[in-house]
């Protein structure tokens, strides 16, 4: 939670208040999440959405499933339900995983209060962690100011607040740059077709932060120009090997910013990250309805929400949600523990944090 107003997903008694993303950014509405199907349906409906908080909202969807019943069949059920929802962000998983870890040993009269407060814990942990994921980007940042301020970061999605529990983890760096008084303009990409930059726009906006939106395709353009420092993206899966699945269109990013000597970042708590995926071509991506390519939604003249069509219903599309950026390509991944070169990564603690010298820094 970033503030009263400013909240992705709190707990309201045995309920869940959620802010409904799909309303974005052109109204602020909430709605409550009260049994196992609401808290399913906003994650495949995508009114909650990013890595993250897909893997919060699930958690606290088992505590909604206990609410009837704590019987291992009601858990099988919750679980499974759960885990269907959608398929590429692993801390989904990674978040029913360990309810069931939790939940499973225990005497069925202690589940519910359990899953509750294991809920709690992991939403809890998601803002500590962004916040060290924000300490650490912080450093890359400070030292990119040493060659450009304000210092001009590219971002891809959102991998915002809203993605999260608190802070972001992309953005994480962004917001403590501005508590540190280091100024910084972020380019906020559209992110066809879901166009999730406008979320970032809006909670950029909401922050006061100095953006500016551009289309997807023009991010080569800006980098060739030279005014783009770093790029930072978060991260829905990353592979044992450092390969990053992430919204789709990063990997184009990342092969500009290479052809650019541009830093690039993938910024992602440790939950993010599956040991058990050896690379990213084994990391399942997400096939969306091809309505979301064919119609655009935003709203009319007078103001009311619209969907106009750009192609027909009869055009095929591919709607893939998410790419692979191969680990090659990234400069380092920064988690809570710190900066890592993306093909260090190894289990359990993460590498200390080098200081952002040669390769890790600003552009060389
Ligand atoms: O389809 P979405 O909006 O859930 O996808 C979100 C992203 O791809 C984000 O970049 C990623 O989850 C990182 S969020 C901290």
């Amino acid at each position: 939670m970033i503030s009263d107003r400013l909240f992705t997903i709190r707990e309201e008694g045995d309920s869940l208040l959620i802010l409904d993303q799909t309303l974005l950014p052109h109204q602020y509405a909430t709605r409550h999440l009260n049994a196992l199907a609401d808290a399913a349906h906003a994650i495949r409906a995508m009114q909650v959405r990013g890595a993250p908080l897909i893997g919060i909202t699930a958690a606290y969807g088992v505590a909604l499933a206990l609410k009837e019943g704590a019987s291992n069949k009601a858990l099988d059920h919750a679980l499974q339900t759960l885990a269907a929802t959608r398929p590429t962000a692993v801390n989904l998983q990674w978040a029913l995983a360990r309810m069931e870890a939790v939940l499973r040993p225990l005497p069925v009269a202690k589940r519910r209060a359990a899953a509750w407060a294991e809920a709690r814990s992991i939403a809890q942990e998601d803002v500590a962690a962004n916040r060290r994921i924000g300490e650490h980007g912080l450093a890359l940042l400070q030292h990119a100011a040493a060659q450009h301020t304000p210092v001009r970061v590219m971002t891809h999605c959102n991998a915002g607040w809203l993605a999260t529990a608190g802070w972001g983890t992309a953005l994480a760096p962004v917001y403590a740059a501005r508590a540190a008084g280091l100024p910084v303009h972020v380019w906020v990409s559209e992110t066809r077709p879901r166009n999730q930059g406008l979320l970032t726009a809006w909670e950029l906006h909401a922050a006061g932060m100095p953006h500016t939106l551009f289309a997807d395709n023009a991010a080569g353009l800006l980098m060739q120009r030279g005014e783009v420092d770093l790029v930072i993206v978060g991260a829905d899966r990353i592979a044992a090997n450092g390969d990053v699945a992430n919204k789709i269109g990063t990997y184009l990013k990342a092969l500009a910013a290479r052809e650019h000597n541009v830093p690039f970042y993938v910024a992602a708590p440790l939950s993010s990250i599956d040991f058990a995926c050896a690379d990213g071509l084994r990391i399942p991506i997400e096939e969306r309805d091809g309505s979301e390519v064919r119609h655009v939604g935003g709203l009319d003249r007078h103001g009311a929400r619209a969907a106009v069509a750009l192609a027909a219903d009869t055009t095929a599309v591919a709607n893939p949600a998410f790419d692979i950026t191969p680990a090659r390509l990234i400069t380092g991944i920064i988690t809570q523990h710190g900066v890592c070169a993306a093909g260090k990564l190894r289990s359990g603690e993460q590498t200390s944090p080098p200081s952002p010298g040669k390769g890790m820094g600003g552009r060389q």
